[in-house]
């Protein structure tokens, strides 16, 4: 088969190059080239011979409503949490993009997954970065049963990995990872954008022919975004990112796109010796035991779950000229905008206290939900007061000091109960009805954020300092 030629086309203007340039020719941008293979003279890319299956009236337009009622049919992976995050299962024939640090598990993840899959499906696991025997090493450390029909294939160059995925034709097939594959057609190194890019469309393009769902393994580059063109994020079905502190042992898995199922959806893992485990009361993870001054807790909600999550604040007298603000799990932003709420409506003179906030046990919230439970912990923390046990604060602040109703309450509220919390601080007018009667849960209806304070600490917020 002749070399398809490939070429270097400038992403801002379209000009081709023979040759790699720093700076485009025609339009002067730099950095702007990247290699790409050219179409072969008859209009169609290599590889993509016509499929027989697809007879010529299937090309045509159907009116939609005399189409089929095809039911997704989903791939068990063995996990729960997985299976949550994919929207119920793994989608035959669709492309499933795992991104995530390197060591945080990614290759953990999915090999666990291929291994519970080979029970039920056929399932092809292409190892682009550890050599076969590392593999197994890993795989008898995960799996207890010796029996599998999991098949393994070390290998880099994309031409023989689409020939196995051809001569196979597995239901699944895991490539960890696409920026170790290479394309021999092209001359640039492997996990630059025009190798990821022509890989994965490659990959799809034989994926989606024979029906095999495909779930391909990302980094993610230093600046925390999932390395590879963005185009890599539009062609595939699902991105899904591993994240967790590399310090604790439990890992959150989360849908960023998802054509199959809810986005936002969490699922949680613990990493453990023999692997990753599910966590089933997540809760439990993000709460704190003991009841120190400046401990608030909130419910979170992550996708179409909701999560008691406790928050600590610290609130110091300064020592620099400008005060310092530190905030881990919520945007720096979100609290300095709460700190001047508080500032100027409750008169409190934060500007001269540093002020260092943390979500307990890495979790990012980022829903202004958070807000009132914000505002509790650096209140509580500034007067040393203690929130009593069993409250959570759920709310969002208004620039006028107000509280504004949030979203999905009725699911906080209910994980809250759930959990034995007996009172929630919530925004007045948030259109419960009789809601609260069914939960065994005391609801304190506030409209500003004194208001809600002095509910959930006592008139002792208001005394001066
Ligand atoms: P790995 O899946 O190799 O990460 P990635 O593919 O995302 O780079 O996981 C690496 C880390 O996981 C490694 O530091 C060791 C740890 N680990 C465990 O704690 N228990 C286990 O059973 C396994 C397989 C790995
Ligand atoms: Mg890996």
């Amino acid at each position: 088969m002749p070399k398809p030629a490939a070429v270097f086309v400038c992403q801002s203007c379209g000009a081709k190059a023979r040759q790699f340039f720093g700076r485009c020719p025609e339009c002067g941008s730099w950095n702007s080239l990247v290699e790409q293979l050219q179409p072969a003279t008859d209009g169609r890319r290599r590889r993509e011979t016509p499929d027989p299956a697809q007879a010529p009236a299937a090309r045509r337009s159907t009116a939609m409503a005399s189409l089929d009622d095809q039911p997704l049919q989903r791939l068990q992976t063995g996990s729960e949490e997985f299976d949550r995050v994919l929207g119920g299962g793994l989608v035959p024939g669709s492309l499933v993009l795992v991104g995530g640090d390197p060591g945080i598990g990614k290759s953990t993840l999915l090999l666990q997954s291929a291994s519970a899959m080979a029970h039920h499906s056929s399932v092809l696991y292409v190892s682009a970065e550890e050599s076969a025997q590392q593999v197994k090493l890993r795989w008898q450390r995960l799996s207890e049963t010796g029996e599998s029909d999991l098949q393994l294939l070390a290998e880099t160059d994309l031409e023989l990995v689409l020939e196995e995925l051809e001569a196979l034709r597995p239901d699944v097939a895991i490539i960890d990872s696409i920026q170790a594959l290479h394309d021999a057609n092209l001359t640039s190194a492997p996990g630059s954008v025009g190798q990821v890019r022509e890989c994965a469309a490659a990959l799809q393009r034989l994926a989606k022919r024979q029906t095999t769902a495909l779930m391909l393994v990302g980094h993610v580059t230093k600046e925390g975004m999932l390395a590879g063109p963005k185009v890599l994020e539009h062609l595939v079905d699902a991105v899904l990112t591993f994240e967790g502190d590399r310090f604790a042992s439990h890992r959150l898995l989360r849908a960023v796109k998802n054509r199959f199922g809810a986005t936002h959806e969490l699922g949680l893992f613990e990493m453990q010796a023999q692997g990753l485990a599910e966590v089933g009361n997540p809760s439990e993870l993000f709460l704190s035991d003991a009841r120190a001054s400046g401990v608030a807790t909130i419910v979170a909600c992550e996708g179409t779950r909701s999560l008691v999550v406790d928050l600590q604040a610290l609130v110091n007298v300064t020592s620099y000229a400008s005060p310092r603000r530190t905030a881990t799990g919520i945007g720096t932003n979100r609290l300095h905008q709460i700190l001047a709420v508080l500032e100027k409506h409750m008169g409190l003179p934060l500007s001269r206290f540093d002020c260092y906030l943390a979500v307990a046990g890495g979790l990012e919230v980022e829903e202004p939900a958070a807000d009132l439970g914000v505002a509790a912990a650096v209140v509580a923390s500034f007067r040393d007061l203690t929130l009593p046990a069993g409250t959570v604060l759920i709310g969002e602040l208004g620039l006028g000091g107000q509280l504004r109703p949030v979203g999905q309450l009725e699911l906080r509220l209910q994980e809250a109960a759930r959990l034995g919390f007996q009172r929630a601080v919530v925004p007045r007018g948030s259109g419960l009805g009789g809601l609260a009667a069914g939960l065994d849960l005391a609801l304190l209806e506030a409209e500003s954020v004194t208001e809600a304070l002095v509910l959930a600490l006592g008139d002792a917020v208001n005394d001066q300092k």
